[in-house]
């Protein structure tokens, strides 16, 4: 076992090894990883989690996420993995690594998960762009063998059909499962019969897809099915998943129903300021993070801290951004800041001065944040 400081947190790596590897699509492969029975506890996890994997890449240590595509009752750790450039990362990864040679994996993480419901009559929706769809095909998976009432509907987006991962896989569960689960295949790049799958998930297509294919219930005359939505799930890249978290809150959703998963690197706020604060510049920041000190100046107090913190490269704790998951938690220990939205801190924390680094902005020249002791 090894232990290392990734992404502010404190992290344990494990050498697993690779069980099989297999193409899926022309720059997407999946890795399956054996668990030996000394490590089952630690590498149990929820849908929607990831693992870190630390492997070299041109005599360089490097550390990547990648999503579980397995679901929890499968026992396994299956990941979905996409070759961004021939030159990149992840090309090493699949070039160097093959099946008998081992990696180092973190233990499962992440907050792109749900409460299961098994009693619960759901409807969930999904939205994933490209390999986007890792995570929300465990969650999928969980979903249909865990929850008998719950009705899912999947909106996937890809260039073109020849991206298109699991295809064989989605179609089978929407087979086996027909009465409740649904899949809409949507290409940005390539001609579709229908016009209306042609196209970019986005706000407009939200509008269409709401009034065309979530609109009569069967199972309740008075409704729509987009009415009954109880979660929804993006996966993707930054833009999409602003355009479609927004465009969903929009449309009724609560912010607190609606998860997603960043698939890239994003710094900007998923949903915009609504409030207007007086302009501060040159916020001044003292921090604590891991037993560190840490001193720097924001440029104003426009943008949320912990974006700006990021944006700075500092190792803050974070996950969903959005003021959900608590991973950014963190104690005010002088100045003022305006916790702007909290689905996670009961009254009392905030009573005792703490925030959400990922909702917050600075309301005075000087603020001194912990992120210890929470
Ligand atoms: S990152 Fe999830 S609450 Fe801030």
């Amino acid at each position: 076992m090894e232990q290392q400081i990734y992404k502010g947190k404190l992290t344990q790596f494990h050498r697993l090894k690779i069980a099989k590897k297999e193409d899926l699509t022309k720059n997407t492969f999946s890795l399956e990883l054996e668990i030996p029975e000394d490590l089952k506890e630690n590498f149990k996890f929820e849908a929607g989690q990831f693992v870190s994997v630390k492997f070299n890449a041109e005599e360089k240590e490097v550390i990547n996420d990648y999503s579980m595509t397995s679901a929890p009752y499968e026992e396994k750790i299956a990941l979905g993995i996409k070759i961004n450039s021939p030159n990149g990362v992840t090309a090493q990864l699949y070039k160097n690594y093959q099946a008998g040679d081992e990696l180092l994996v973190s233990e499962p993480n992440g907050r792109f998960t749900l409460v299961s419901k098994p009693s619960e009559f759901r409807t969930i929706v999904g939205f994933a762009a490209g390999i986007g769809i890792t995570p929300i095909l465990s969650h999928f998976k969980n979903i249909l063998h865990n929850e008998p009432r719950t009705r899912l509907f999947l909106f996937l987006g890809n260039k073109r059909s020849e991206e298109l991962v699991y295809r064989d896989l989605l179609d089978n569960l929407a087979k086996q499962h027909h009465n409740r689960l649904q899949i809409f295949y949507f290409y940005s790049q390539e001609k579709t019969a229908d016009q209306f799958f042609y196209g970019r998930l986005d706000a407009k297509k939200l509008n269409l897809i709401i009034n065309q294919i979530l609109h009569l219930d069967d199972t309740d005359e008075e409704s729509t099915i987009w009415d009954a939505v109880d979660e929804v799930l993006i996966c993707g890249k930054g833009e999409m998943i602003k355009t479609l978290a927004n465009a969903c809150y929009h449309h009724g959703i609560p912010k607190k129903n609606i998860h997603f998963e960043l698939f890239e690197e994003f710094n900007d706020d998923i949903y915009p300021v609504e409030k207007e604060f007086p302009l501060i510049e040159n916020v001044e920041v003292d921090f604590q993070l891991l037993g560190k000190n840490y001193q720097t100046v924001l440029s104003n107090n426009r943008e949320k801290i912990l974006q700006q913190l990021l944006i700075q490269k500092f190792p803050v704790p974070y996950s969903c951004k959005s003021g959900i998951c608590g991973s950014c938690e963190c104690t005010v220990e002088e100045g003022e800041v305006e916790l702007l939205e909290n689905e996670y801190l009961t009254e009392k924390e905030e009573a005792q001065g703490k925030i959400l680094a990922c909702m917050s902005i600075a309301k005075t020249k000087k603020i001194k944040l912990n992120f210890d002791f929470n």
